[in-house]
């Protein structure tokens, strides 16, 4: 489980996260939503490492790391789909998914048959640039990337921006199977209520920095969420 307390997180004298507290428990999709700029990203980079929080603590699997560094996060099972996909336009579709090896044991670096099971149309476009495939394509590659670590915490910043509705029905029964699998914890960040409320068990609401709702999904009010989201 990931347990995240109290996190403060400062851009120079800028705060943008004020003691924002969530779980993210194995086997759940839990969905961190807020409009744009209230600190979403933030959080993931408290998470993942990405940025250095100035207080509270992260726990995951029952320890402390807030302070290690990214790449031992990594190493630990978490890993991140990020917001805009950053996948390496020059390199291949192959390459893309091979960089997610790093973090692996040597005799484990193979790309897993089921990573085209899940995204087939990767399959058939394994010699092509990342640069080259639709928007829709390099968001599914970006999934298949941080899948390749085989982690345990799966954090994905966004998936559904900029993505055609035939793509985003995709990337929603990847994340419905991956969460029945129960064999990892998914932190969704959205904007876009129905997506993230079909897949939740939990939802958090951040709005300039502050957590305003969280709970269950079947016990939060619908008008009340919505009504955080629209600006
Ligand atoms: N690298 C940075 N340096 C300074 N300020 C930043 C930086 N990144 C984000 N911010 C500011 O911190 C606040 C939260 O930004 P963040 O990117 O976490 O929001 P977000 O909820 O992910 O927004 P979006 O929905 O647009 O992705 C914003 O006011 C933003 O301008
Ligand atoms: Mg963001």
């Amino acid at each position: 489980m990931l347990e995240v307390d109290n996190v403060d997180l400062h851009y120079g004298a800028a705060i943008a996260l004020r003691k924002v507290s969530l779980r993210a428990e194995i086997g759940a999709v839990t969905c961190l939503l807020g409009r744009n700029g209230v600190g979403k990203t933030s959080m993931l980079r408290a998470i993942t490492g990405a940025h250095p929080i100035s207080a509270g603590t992260i726990r995951w699997e029952g320890q402390e790391i807030s302070r290690l560094p990214t790449y031992e996060r990594a190493r630990r099972g978490i890993a991140w789909v990020p917001q805009g996909r950053d996948v390496f336009p020059l390199l291949t579709v192959r390459e893309n998914l091979e960089t997610g090896f790093a973090v692996l044991p040597r005799r484990e670096r193979k790309i897993p048959d089921e990573i085209y099971d899940l995204f087939p149309v990767l399959k058939t476009m394994l010699r092509r640039r990342g640069g080259d495939l639709s928007g829709g394509q390099q968001q599914q590659l970006a999934i298949a990337r941080a899948l390749i670590m085989k982690p345990r915490l799966l954090v994905l910043d966004e998936p559904t921006e900029g993505i055609q509705p035939s793509i985003i029905k995709d990337i929603g029964r990847v994340i419905a199977l991956l969460r029945s699998r129960g064999e990892m914890a998914i932190l969704l960040v959205e904007q876009y209520f129905d997506f993230a409320n079909e897949l939740a068990q939990t939802i958090v609401v951040l709005d300039r920095g502050d957590v305003v709702l969280a709970g269950r999904r079947e016990d939060l009010d619908e008008t009340d969420v919505r009504r955080r989201l629209s600006v």
